[in-house]
């Protein structure tokens, strides 16, 4: 469908024509040259790098301590290119790395959307989705379950999020021009298994041999090209979770998809743009003419925003590709398996223990025991797949833009669909949220790491606050979420005070759900994880409603994960039998599931029949009642006679590397919390020009350069930033040197004190 002239434009009115009169809606308001407006953006989120608890695991003391490489919000608008705006429909998609996307992040951002667009940006069209990492900074949840290891709402987290995930659709709003969109779908293998298999086996035997694997391996990509058939972006969809970094690691990443889209924007710059575009950096704003390392500059935060690397201002560089999540709730990309670390031997199949214990049960990742390595490895399958898919990507989407979208009360839906089609039960309704023991238990990705159980009067101040407002579960609690045995029953809180009523929701029971067409594909937005049978039977109930109302049966249906609000884990009725940690975290209880496929059928006949959905409740925004009981940084210091940015611990006198070395430099250094240096660097590896400039070559973005931060104890106001640079092979030979930027926090005052610190020089040859 490439070809141009009057008889592609003949043939294909012809065709539309067609599909209109015999088969469907589905292209109903497509006309000749009116594909779409396409535009791209993307955007730093790193969060705050210290102190700040991770968001994933729940594990007490996994606090950041630095960044192995920053994260972004991508995001990709399509409008219809109609003549008349006010018909012209539009969708923004936005891919985060983050661990999911959260009801307060969202609701702020269609607020600040509303200010800047009025209604063209709006909780119907716009789905805010996160990738899974669970090495990002947490506490911008407005449920309090997910914030209690991060001692409460985290505002700096919040914040980062909020703002630039609106940086990045304003850039693709104002990037908006005509284009096309190719969809191409293959199998991806070795980069995911199921991490719950036993449950999965619980699934009726008719429905498994249906399937040739207990996970999904298909990723379905799109390819964004502008007018001119230049690309200008890629989004993809392949099932796994963000559990490559495990649970001992401190540096904010974007765990294997953070990464693949880093790999895959990376390439497409060298690609493009033959002189390694990426490395061809700006000269450094500081020249040094010898090889004495320039500790304690005192120094401004441009400097540091002249060491990043990544410009978004030039269009030819500005490719965005995003690697969105999909139905992985019990998909691992711990691929070698789960073991005992006692014994070596792989765990109890059905139990996930080693001699009944669960915490020494733990997946391996391909680079086993190297978790870097591990990321590294699903990453790079995942990046090799996609360009693969978007170099031969031919199937052209066409058809309209839509969308429907409703807030559920997901506690009280009558549920009128059977679970499969051999179990009939009488009362069949979804249930206020409960977390089942087997919650606290965690998985193989992330063993027994809660700190937090019903009757725990211990753990953090957090928790306490939390624990005296929960109470053991009513009769009817415990008969609607049978067989699961409830450890935290947080959908029914009957607080001491009525201030703890208004104060703590602990879980969502209003959740969003959104049907997006983008042509012949539809994508589902669900606020949660989904199983891969559950998101199976959810796809299949759409394909086969929409075919139902007359769309053609080459719809492709994609769910995007983790959308615009979190709400855990969905299984099927009978993995939910099985209660391991998924069906443990089916907040609704056992027909959770079956509500989410009545609900979304409902917004599919609407979509069809081009009639408008009930809205819903409105969810509640508690970001203004949250309390956060995380420290601030009180001052940052130095020994006397000891300037910030002054070396600590240099790299060796004339010393020589070739690439795979390591080379490291400490430096003295302040909070990173004073200063997230957004769209800037704390690391840089500059590389001196033949005419004596110092070059940024690498910065916070590399896989290959680290920031770790650290402190000599707890509380001293005292911190060290250790800057790593793993050499790469495309490292060309040269003097180099590592630099370091930092901001302090005086104890008077509140204007930060910038500074950088540069080892001494080195050789790479
Ligand atoms: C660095 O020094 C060179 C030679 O003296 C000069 O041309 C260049 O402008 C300087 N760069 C900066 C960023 O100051
Ligand atoms: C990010 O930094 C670049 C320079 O590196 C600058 O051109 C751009 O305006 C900055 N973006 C924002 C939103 O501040
Ligand atoms: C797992 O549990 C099932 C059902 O109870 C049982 O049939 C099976 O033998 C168990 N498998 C293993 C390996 O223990
Ligand atoms: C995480 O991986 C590192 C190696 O990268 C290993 O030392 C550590 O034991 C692992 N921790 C857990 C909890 O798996
Ligand atoms: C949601 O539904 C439940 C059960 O019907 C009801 O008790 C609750 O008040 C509803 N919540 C909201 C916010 O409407
Ligand atoms: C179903 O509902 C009826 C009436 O509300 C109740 O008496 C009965 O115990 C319920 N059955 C189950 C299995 O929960
Ligand atoms: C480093 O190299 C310089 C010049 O080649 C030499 O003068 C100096 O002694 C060397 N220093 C060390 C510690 O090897």
């Amino acid at each position: 469908m490439e070809r141009s002239g009057t008889w592609f434009k003949f043939s294909a009115a012809f065709f539309c024509y067609l599909m209109i009169v015999s088969a469907s809606l589905l292209f109903r308001a497509a006309s000749v040259n009116s594909e779409y407006l396409i535009g791209v953006g993307s955007y730093d989120i790193t969060g705050p790098a210290a102190d700040v608890n991770m968001m994933g695991y729940a594990m007490s003391g996994q606090n950041a301590a630095g960044i192995h490489f920053r994260l972004r919000s991508r995001a990709f608008i399509i409008a219809e290119a109609a003549t008349t705006s006010s018909e012209a429909k539009r969708i923004a998609y936005v891919n985060l790395d983050a661990c999911m996307g959260s009801q307060a992040v969202t609701l702020s951002v269609l607020s600040r959307l509303k200010q800047r667009y009025g209604d063209l940006y709006n909780e119907q069209n716009v789905a805010i989705s996160g990738i899974h990492t669970h090495s990002g900074p947490g506490g911008y949840l407005q449920y309090v379950i997910y914030i209690i290891t991060a001692l409460g709402f985290v505002r700096q987290s919040f914040d980062a999020l909020v703002d630039g995930i609106e940086t990045s659709i304003v850039q693709a709003h104002e990037n908006l021009k005509p284009g096309a969109i190719y969809l191409n779908k293959d199998v991806l293998l070795h980069a995911n298994i199921n991490r719950s298999p036993n449950a999965y086996l619980n699934n009726p035997l008719a429905e498994r041999n249906r399937y040739q694997y207990d996970v999904d391996k298909d990723m379905l990509l799109l390819k964004f090209v502008d007018g001119t058939g230049a690309a200008v972006g890629a989004l993809n969809w392949f099932a796994v979770h963000g559990t490559s970094m495990n649970n001992s690691n401190l540096l904010i990443s974007g765990d294997n998809k953070g990464a693949a889209s880093r790999f895959m924007e990376d390439w497409f710059a060298k690609g493009q743009i033959k002189s390694s575009l990426i490395r061809e950096g700006r000269a450094a704003d500081v020249n040094a003419s010898n090889s004495k390392s320039t500790g304690g500059s005192s120094n401004t935060k441009l400097s540091s925003e002249r060491n990043r690397l990544r410009s978004s201002t030039t269009q030819s560089t500005h490719f965005v590709a995003a690697f969105a999540q999909t139905s992985s709730g019990d998909v691992s990309p711990n691929t070698l398996g789960a073991f005992c670390t006692d014994t070596g031997l792989p765990c109890d199949f059905n139990q996930s223990t080693c001699d009944g214990r669960n915490e020494l049960c733990i997946a391996r990742g391909p680079g086993y025991p190297d978790m870097f390595l591990s990321t590294k490895i699903i990453a790079e399958r995942q990046f090799q797949k996609a360009v693969d898919l978007f170099e031969k990507a031919q199937v052209k989407l066409s058809g309209r833009i839509d969308y429907r979208q409703t807030y559920l009360n997901i506690t009280g839906v009558t549920v009128s669909l059977s679970p499969s089609g051999t179990i009939s039960l009488p009362n069949m309704t979804t249930c206020p949220a409960a977390l089942g023991f087997s919650f606290a238990a965690g998985t193989t990705d992330g063993p027994g790491a809660f700190d937090f159980k019903q009757g725990d009067n211990q753990g953090n101040p957090f928790w306490r606050l939390v624990g005296s407002a929960l109470k053991p579960p009513t009769p009817q609690q415990i008969s609607c979420q049978q067989p699961k045995p409830i450890l935290l029953d947080t959908g029914e809180i009957t607080a001491p005070s009525p201030w703890a009523v208004k104060c703590l929701h602990l879980q969502n029971s209003i959740v969003p759900i959104q049907i997006l067409q983008l042509g012949q594909l539809i994508i589902l937005s669900v606020p949660g994880e989904f199983t891969t049978m559950a998101g199976r039977r959810l796809r299949e109930a759409i394909t086969a409603t929409l075919v139902e109302q007359g769309y053609s049966t080459n719809i492709e249906v994609v769910i995007s994960g983790l959308t615009n609000t979190y709400s855990q884990y969905v299984t099927t009725f009978e993995e939910y039998q099985v209660q391991r940690y998924e069906g443990a975290s089916t907040l609704y209880g056992p027909h959770t599931l079956s509500a989410y496929i009545q609900e979304m059928k409902r917004l599919a006949i609407a979509l069809a029949g081009g009639s408008s959905v009930d809205p819903g409740p409105t969810p509640p925004y508690l970001v203004d009642q949250l309390v956060g009981f995380l420290p601030g940084v009180v001052v940052d210091s130095t020994p006397a006679g000891i300037n910030f940015g002054d070396v600590k611990q240099d790299v060796p006198q004339n010393a020589s590397y070739t690439a795979g070395d390591v080379v490291e430099a400490v430096f003295w250094s302040a909070c990173p919390r004073n200063d997230l240096f957004t769209n800037a660097t704390f690391s840089s590896v500059e590389q001196q020009s033949t005419n004596g400039n110092w070059i940024p070559v690498f910065d916070d973005e590399d896989w290959e350069l680290r920031f770790l931060w650290s402190r000599p104890s707890s509380l001293s106001p005292q911190s060290f930033a250790t800057i790593r640079w793993e050499i790469p092979t495309m490292a060309a030979p040269g003097i180099y040197r590592l630099r370091h930027f930092g901001a302090a926090k005086p104890l008077i005052g509140s204007s930060l004190n910038y500074f950088s610190g540069t080892s001494l020089t080195f050789t790479v040859s």
